[in-house]
Parts: C-alpha cells; sequence; structure tokens
C-alpha cells in the first residue's frame, strides 16, 4: 500500500468550519477556520439548522484557502479526513459530503473519523511555533474538556481508549456559556470569562466543587451553576457590575479546581507520568497556569495544545486520518454522519 504521507481534514461538527493540511508525522503545513459566533450569538447558543447553512457557505473557499496557504496542489494531496461523528448532524453532513465528493471527484481515499479521538490525539500536532515534548507518547492520561464533553481517558494506544469519568450533567464549556450569559457576558463566554476574571479575586465567592471527596473521577457542574444564579439573584445589577471580575474569577477556580482535582486522581489512578489536557476550555488561561505549576511539582509531562489545536480544528482530524489510513483503514461513498457515535466506541464508554 502507498503511504499516506499528505491529508486533508475537514471539521464541520459543530459551528466551527475548519480545514487542515497535516503529515502523517504530525507537521501541520496548514489550517484554516472560519468560526460562527457572531451569527449565533444573537439567539444565546447554537442553531444547528443556521450551522449547517454556514459549514455549507464556508467549506470550499477554505479547502482553497487552506491548499493555498500550503502552497500546495491537489496532487499533492494523499487523502481525505472527515469528521462523521459525533455532532450535529445538519453540520456533519455538510463535511462528509464534501469529502465524499472531492474523494469521488479526484480519486482520493477517504476516512471518517471520531471528533472526540481527534481531540485525544491532537497533542501530536505540530508546526513551526509548537512542538509536543520529545519523549511524548501513548500511553497518557487525557482531559477532554469543551462545550460539549468533559470526560478523563487513558489514552493507552491508537484507538484504545479507556474512559475514566465524565460529566454527569453539563460540559464544563457549557457552565462557562451559561455563567457568561446570566451576567451578560454574550455567547459563547468562556474567553470573555477568562478574561474578566484576570483582574478579579477568585476568593471573593464561594462557589462549590461538586464530587470534590468522593473517590470517583465524574463531574458535576450544574450545582455551581444553581449556586452561581442564586448568588447572582441576591446582588442588585449594580453590584454585578461592579463586582463582574470577582464573580468570574471565583467561578472560573471552582472549575479548574474541579478538573484538576479529578485529573490529579487521575494521574494517581492510571499510574502514568503523561498527561495531555485538550478541547476548547483548555485554551483557559487559568487552567493552563494551574495545570502547569501541578504537573512541574508532581514530575508530570503535560502537554496542552495551542489554542489553535484545542478549540475544534481540521487538523487533528487530518492527523487522525493519517494515523488511520497508514494502518489501511478507508471508507466507503456508502458511510453517512452520526449525531452518537456508536455504543460500543471507547469501549462503550461515552
Ligand atoms: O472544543 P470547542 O471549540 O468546541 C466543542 O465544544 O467541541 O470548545 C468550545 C468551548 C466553549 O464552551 C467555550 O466557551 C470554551 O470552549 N472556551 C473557553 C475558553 N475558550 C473557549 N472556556 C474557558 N476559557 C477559555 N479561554
Ligand atoms: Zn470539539
Amino acid at each position: 500500500m502507498k503511504p499516506i504521507d499528505l491529508v486533508l481534514g475537514i471539521e464541520t461538527s459543530c459551528d466551527d468550519t475548519s480545514i487542515g493540511l497535516v503529515e502523517r508525522n504530525g507537521f501541520v503545513r496548514a489550517v484554516v477556520s472560519a468560526n460562527q459566533d457572531s451569527v449565533h450569538q444573537p439567539f444565546g447558543g447554537i442553531v444547528p439548522e443556521i450551522a449547517s447553512r454556514n459549514h455549507t457557505l464556508q467549506v470550499l473557499p477554505l479547502v482553497d484557502e487552506c491548499l493555498r496557504q500550503a502552497g500546495c496542489m491537489w496532487e499533492d494531496v494523499d487523502g481525505l479526513a472527515v469528521t462523521n461523528r459525533p455532532g450535529l448532524l445538519g453540520s456533519l453532513l455538510v463535511g462528509v459530503v464534501t469529502a465524499k465528493t472531492l474523494a469521488l471527484s479526484l480519486d482520493l481515499p477517504f476516512l471518517g473519523v471520531n471528533h472526540l479521538e481527534a481531540h485525544l490525539i491532537a497533542p501530536f500536532l505540530r508546526d513551526t511555533q509548537f512542538t509536543p515534548p520529545a519523549q511524548f507518547q501513548f500511553p497518557y492520561v487525557a482531559l477532554a474538556v469543551s462545550g460539549g464533553h468533559t470526560q478523563l481517558y487513558i489514552a493507552h494506544a491508537l484507538g484504545r481508549y479507556e474512559v475514566l469519568g465524565r460529566t454527569l450533567d453539563d460540559a464544563a464549556g457549557e457552565a462557562f456559556d451559561k455563567f457568561a450569559k446570566m451576567i451578560g457576558l454574550g455567547f459563547p463566554g468562556g474567553v470573555a470569562v477568562d478574561r474578566l476574571a484576570l483582574g478579579g479575586d477568585a476568593k471573593a465567592f464561594e462557589f462549590p466543587r461538586a464530587l470534590a471527596t468522593q473517590n470517583n473521577m465524574d463531574f458535576s457542574f450544574s450545582g455551581l451553576k444553581a449556586a452561581a444564579l442564586r448568588q447572582l439573584e441576591k446582588m442588585t445589577a449594580d453590584e454585578v457590575e461592579s463586582q463582574k471580575a470577582a464573580l468570574c474569577a471565583s467561578f472560573q477556580q471552582a472549575i479548574v479546581d474541579s478538573l484538576l482535582n479529578k485529573l490529579d486522581l487521575a494521574v494517581r489512578t492510571a499510574g502514568l507520568k503523561t498527561v495531555v489536557i485538550t478541547g476548547g476550555v483548555s485554551a483557559n488561561s487559568q487552567l493552563r497556569a494551574q495545570a502547569t505549576e501541578w504537573a512541574s511539582r508532581k514530575g508530570l509531562t503535560l502537554v496542552i495544545p495551542p489554542p489553535r489545536y484545542c478549540t475544534d480544528n481540521g487538523a487533528m482530524v487530518a492527523l487522525l486520518g493519517a494515523m488511520r489510513m497508514n494502518r489501511g483503514e478507508v471508507s466507503s461513498q456508502t458511510m453517512g454522519p452520526l449525531a452518537r457515535m456508536e455504543p460500543q466506541e471507547f469501549g462503550g464508554g461515552i
């Protein structure tokens, strides 16, 4: 079989349209993305129908732009990868149809990949500005923390993942977004909370760290959300306004403490020295700073990919496609999108 050296990855599972061109060794030649935040902002959340319509407008111009930025022609591309599960069905469909059409017309192999697995292997990506530590390899403990997911895994090897814990209710990103909405910071609000929290006292308000004393690796953020709402109801609009930074810092600290508390337990349980934090929330500056300090205190190798590879992106999809296609996997034209993945994937863990 001819090696698949350069893969074009297509990511449209939610509201970001992103295309990446990645070598099988993880080197990113180019990644280009368009987010739809401003389109969904007036609705306070993602409207699936609007998301898929925007993907149809953006996907092909982004494919062209990605090839242009990488200085590549179609003849240089050996395969196509596309997120086909899990996600919003209409959004996934746009990527899947695009990949299948390109594969058919250009006579290229293509593979549908799992979005969560793509987040898990994102730390293998590298470019001229970022290289993971030389010793980074499977197995590792991974915290995948985004708007839709908050899970702890052991990544034993490519395709072998063990779920250690997960959120029982909201994802951490969802909690950030809901809190941001409560205090009028718009949608999605994680970044805005992060930014405001920089100037605030994280001890000003007492927010709960759910399940902290329990010897499991699950998360829960609904109690935190309710506590924040109760706190806000006790305050006047002027008080909220003047204490926004402290509210953000205290809320953010509660999430970061919960995440790191369970991550620490996961590392001890797994007996591993390599840790990955990935997904959109890993862009959070307090989480990054505190995790880095924790890892160095514990003598762990911690990899948090740069934000461009933590949020939804086509590069992680391309790399996962390259890894799997070089094991001989390919999809057929009958492949469709799946809103939910098969229960047996990830050992039935999600
Ligand atoms: O992985 P992602 O781009 O999309 C999926 O959910 O799959 O993650 C988006 C989530 C949103 O909830 C957003 O508010 C959150 O990541 N987020 C942040 C930060 N940047 C993005 N949350 C906290 N601090 C940030 N700096
Ligand atoms: Zn994601």
